[in-house]
């Protein structure tokens, strides 16, 4: 396991060998310390003392700059569990015991990084305000926890000890460390964060289906959202969500693997229909949905066609239209693939969903909010995607346009902003000695043999931020009698050895494909030009590289608005018109804030769209409190905290991951002298916390702080 400490050169690398011997497990593991980017590395196990290190959730990283590490000793050890902390990036530790045995990794409160929280193998949720050092129990039978915003707690308990009865637990916040809590709903299945957003699924009052509730003031009030409602065997999914609106998959009846995307409005509320078909397996819990951020507005992900072949689709407009990606300009259409349909000839991303396969897709796409429109990525070309071997293929302009930048498998990154790309080809067989690179966006590759000495390479790393000039390499050599890891760090900073000056640049309009229109550009109300690096420029851009970038709104079209409540889009037009059913019914939806924003003209500014003047749609106010029910979370309900109704719901679900964690995760195991020897290298990106993304439904209480990894595929090579 290797865990990259943000900004300072800092890598702590735990290998950890373990011997299964029946039920009983015996390992050993060794710690080691890099100062400089991993051209050194000192042993440090004896810090430790010798202690076998969890392999699970045994490192745990506090939040950027902190400093903070956390290592969690193994069970077998003995009837405690030890804990090493240390406040210096690794250079000391102090140890504690714990008064419980935890069941998940040790979680920072973003906020104050002293102050952890984690639950134990008997549920019992405990809290340290002191680094660790002193831990108080502040619940009991905790099914699920996470934190929130300004240093709240959510969890989910039952009353009655099991937390397998889903739709019969509480929902429970605490803003003081746990000192007091309370609770803000019941018949609660299983909740999640998201943005500004809490989303709670409440079983309905038939019992057996629930629905979501969400809260935009952490879940004092709640409204039911506009979503269909599912049963038992159905999830629900955040697949992405920030301030301003969330992508929400919800899952088909019937094991279909597929299920619907619904983008939301500001207020979590109101849901329109983004994309049908969309791929997302209960099995392994894969979705390729990837939210591209190096440019605004861009999401791909895989749909499940008709025909049953898997297919990339694009959206440029945060899921207004979804199409499928433009065949590469040098991309030769395969026409060797199950579905050759030279009609519908486009690239086709591999992701998740390839990894989970097992095809030979060594990494997920990649993009960096700093390397302004450029996206790497595996694909092929055809009706849909491959099962062949992949290539690599890079945009440089946000996924509009494609073109095939390296013939087969590569691991790649991003450095010096975009400025330099590198890569190393993915092949587990063969030892290697050459990375890859290119000053020009992917268009031309040089090759530059970084050892004398050939290894087997296992994974690259560079620093998160894609600021660094150093990256890293991975892998282990062979003698004779065994096999040692090696790490071999490549400093480009001679290459780009020139500063970057301002006739380096040039300027990019974004989402631009007509330039004598006049709205040409806009998306979302305003459109952005960035300073990019010519490509024919090569130099380097710098740790203090910041994209520069000059938005001017957008007038307003009937496009920047979606349909209210009660209302929807008249065929072929952007016109809402009031849904006629609404006309003296009651719906199953209500909004629980002040009375005027029971009123709606039936259009909205679509979420995060910033377009000025222009036109304003047509104001048809209606009231809408007159049709409202109540949502299920009354407070009645929970006054007398009644559960007598509420049925019990013996549920088995698919354990579903969605990247709680940003991570690159490397796994190798092999056999070597009858012993297992497992590398768990991890990468600790800026969490994904800063946005909260999260599940809803689909997280399995035991798997919560289980970092996601994925294996390579070759585990069994070595022999
Ligand atoms: C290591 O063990 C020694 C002796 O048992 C003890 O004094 C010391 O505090 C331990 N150090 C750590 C970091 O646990
Ligand atoms: C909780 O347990 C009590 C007594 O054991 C029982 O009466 C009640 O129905 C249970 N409620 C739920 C929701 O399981
Ligand atoms: C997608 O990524 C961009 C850049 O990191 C971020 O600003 C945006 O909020 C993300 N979108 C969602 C819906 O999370
Ligand atoms: C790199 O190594 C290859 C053989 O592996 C060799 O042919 C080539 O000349 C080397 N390049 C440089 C610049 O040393
Ligand atoms: C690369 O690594 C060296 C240490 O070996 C460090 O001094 C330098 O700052 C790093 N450069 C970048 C751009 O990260
Ligand atoms: C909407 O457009 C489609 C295709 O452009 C067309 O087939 C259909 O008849 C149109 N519907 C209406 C109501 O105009």
């Amino acid at each position: 396991m290797r865990s990259l400490l943000y900004g300072t050169g800092v890598l702590l690398v735990l290998t950890t060998f373990q011997v299964p011997l029946f039920i009983m497990r015996f390992g050993q593991s060794r710690l080691y310390r890099s100062e400089d980017y991993g051209k050194t590395f000192q042993d440090i196990t004896d810090l430790i003392n010798n202690t076998f290190i969890q392999t699970e959730f045994g490192i745990a990283i506090g939040p950027e700059n902190s400093g903070k590490v956390i290592l969690t000793g193994d069970l077998t050890e003995g009837r405690v569990t030890k804990i090493f902390r240390s406040v210096d990036f690794g250079k000391s530790f102090v140890t504690s015991e714990l008064p419980f045995h935890p069941l998940m990794q040790i979680t920072y409160n973003p906020r104050d990084s002293n102050i952890l929280m984690v639950y134990s193998i008997n549920y019992d949720l405990w809290l340290s305000e002191d680094f660790g050092a002193n831990w108080r129990k502040i619940h009991e039978t905790v099914c699920l926890v996470k934190w929130g915003m300004d240093d709240t707690i959510f969890l989910t308990t039952n009353p009655n000890g099991s937390c397998s009865d889903r739709g019969t637990l509480e929902l429970r916040k605490s803003l003081d460390y746990g000192k007091t809590f309370k609770t803000i709903g019941s018949r609660i299945y299983s909740f999640g964060l998201g943005g500004r957003f809490v989303f709670a699924s409440v079983m309905t009052d038939s019992g057996s289906k629930r629905m979501i509730h969400v809260s935009v003031d952490q879940g004092e009030t709640w409204d039911m959202a506009q979503l269909p409602t599912v049963g038992h065997e159905q999830f629900y999914s955040i697949l992405a969500a920030n301030y301003d609106m969330v992508f929400m998959h919800v899952d088909e009846p019937g094991d279909s693997g597929i299920g619907t995307i619904y983008v939301s409005d500001d207020r979590g509320t109101v849901f329109s229909t983004s994309l049908e078909r969309h791929l997302y397996t209960t099995t392994g819990g894969d979705t390729d949905f990837t939210n591209i951020t190096s440019l605004r507005g861009v999401y791909m992900t895989s749909v499940l066609a008709v025909d049953g072949s898997v297919q990339t689709v694009i959206t440029f407009n945060q899921g207004g239209e979804w199409q499928p990606l433009q065949r590469p300009w040098n991309g030769v259409c395969d026409s060797t693939t199950e579905y050759p349909d030279k009609v519908r000839c486009s690239l086709h991303i591999h992701a998740s969903y390839s990894i989970s396969m097992k095809l030979n897709v060594p990494v997920q796409p990649l993009s960096e909010p700093n390397a302004v429109g450029l996206i790497l990525a595996h694909g092929s070309v055809g009706g849909a995607v491959s099962v062949l071997s992949p290539d690599v293929y890079v945009s440089d302009d946000g996924g509009y346009t494609w073109f095939q930048a390296l013939k087969g498998p590569h691991h790649y990154a991003i450095l010096d902003s975009g400025g330099l790309l590198v890569a190393v080809e993915h092949n587990p067989s063969h030892p290697i000695s050459q990375i890859k690179f290119s000053t020009d966006e992917g268009q031309c590759w040089h090759v530059h043999n970084f050892t004398d000495d050939p290894m087997y390479f296992t994974g690259l790393a560079s620093e998160p931020g894609a600021r660094s000039m150093n990256v890293s390499l991975w892998g282990y050599r062979e003698t004779v009698l065994n096999q040692y890891w090696v790490s071999v760090t490549v400093d480009f900073r001679h290459l780009l050895s020139r500063d970057c000056q301002e006739n380096d640049y040039i300027q990019w309009l974004a989402h631009s494909n007509d330039i004598s229109d006049p709205t040409d550009g806009c998306m979302l109300g305003y459109k952005e030009r960035f300073l990019r690096l010519r490509k024919d420029s090569v130099c380097w851009n710098g740790w203090d590289y910041i994209v520069t970038k000059e938005p001017t709104t957008c007038p307003c079209t009937l496009t920047d608005f979606q349909c209210d409540f009660g209302f929807y889009h008249a065929e072929n037009s952007s016109v809402c018109v009031e849904q006629p059913d609404l006309i003296g019914h009651s719906l199953e939806f209500c909004l629980h804030g002040r009375k005027e924003q029971l009123q709606t003209s039936g259009y909205r500014k679509i979420p995060g769209d910033h377009c000025k003047g222009g036109i304003t749609p047509e104001r048809k106010e209606i009231d809408l409190s007159k049709k409202c029910v109540s949502n299920l979370l009354r407070t009645e309900l929970l006054q007398h905290n009644d559960l007598s109704h509420s049925p019990i719901i013996a549920v088995v679900i698919a354990v579903l991951l969605i990247s709680a964690v940003a991570g690159v995760i490397f796994i190798k195991k092999y056999v070597c002298g009858g012993r297992f020897l497992v590398h768990r290298y991890s990468v600790l990106q800026q969490h994904a916390e800063a946005n909260g993304i999260d599940g809803v439904d689909d997280l399995d209480t035991l798997e919560v702080g289980k970092i996601q990894y994925h294996d390579d595929s070759d585990e069994d090579l070595l022999e």
